[in-house]
């Protein structure tokens, strides 16, 4: 048989899976302030993580701020008492943006991913942190881009890899890319990132010490560029 007489080749299609289920976007209010996002962000159902944790912590701050600092999730303390960073990292990014000379009051904290997630071993049950799948951030990630759109910060901080990943993209690496003014999308909400280490690794770093002053030295690229 000559190639003309081939038969056309099968393709194969496969079905249409339609959108992925692990999606936000649904609960996303077209409209509305902040209050309303918040509102409706308590009954998002957008991906697994609301099974097992206690409530949605939705970000908290200044409405107009110029500065939104982004982490991971919330952990164990921010997901029984609703509010982002209120346990030992919160409390030791709180220092450091003392330090460097960001108003904490002025300024708007937020995570990539609104439920905690956690394991649950041993006797005494003690919930560990689980970092989110990737599924479960680009999941989540609607409601960051709509506190970004409605803030609409100059500076946004992106706390470790997996905001970086959020704010720049897959190709983010937190030691390549810290400290640095990153230009942001327009459509996402913010003008630059700068990214820098999560405080929950200066916690666990073996030189605490390093780790901080390079969280704070990070920081002060930030208010910096606020000035
Ligand atoms: N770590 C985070 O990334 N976010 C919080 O809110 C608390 C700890
Ligand atoms: Fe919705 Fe995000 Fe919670 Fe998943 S983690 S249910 S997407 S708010």
């Amino acid at each position: 048989m000559s190639c003309a007489d081939a038969p056309p080749a099968v393709t194969h299609t496969l079905p249409d899976a339609g959108p992925d289920p692990y999606d936000a976007s649904p609960y996303v209010p077209q409209r509305g302030g902040l209050p309303a996002h918040r509102r409706a962000a308590a009954v998002c159902r957008g991906c697994p993580l609301f099974e097992h944790a206690t409530q949605t912590v939705f970000g908290k701050g200044d409405p107009s701020a110029r500065i939104v600092v982004v982490g991971e999730q919330p952990g164990d303390q921010e997901d029984r008492q609703g509010e982002p960073f209120v346990g030992p990292a919160g409390r030791l990014l709180r220092k450091a943006l003392r330090e460097a000379g960001i108003d904490v009051d002025a300024a708007y904290l937020t995570n990539v991913v609104k439920h905690f997630k956690f394991s649950q071993e041993g006797p005494g049950k003690r919930r560990i942190h689980k970092a989110p799948s990737l599924r479960e951030m680009s999941a989540c990630r609607p409601w960051l881009i709509a506190e970004l759109n409605l803030v609409r910060p100059d500076v946004v901080v992106a706390l470790g890899a997996t905001a970086g990943k959020a704010l720049v993209g897959g190709s983010f690496r937190v030691t390549r890319d810290r400290g640095a003014l990153i230009p942001m999308a327009d459509e996402d909400g913010g003008r630059h990132v700068v990214a820098t280490i999560h405080p929950s690794a200066v916690l666990r770093a073996n030189d605490r010490e390093a780790a901080y002053a390079g969280l704070l030295a990070d920081l002060k690229v930030a208010a910096k560029a606020l000035e």
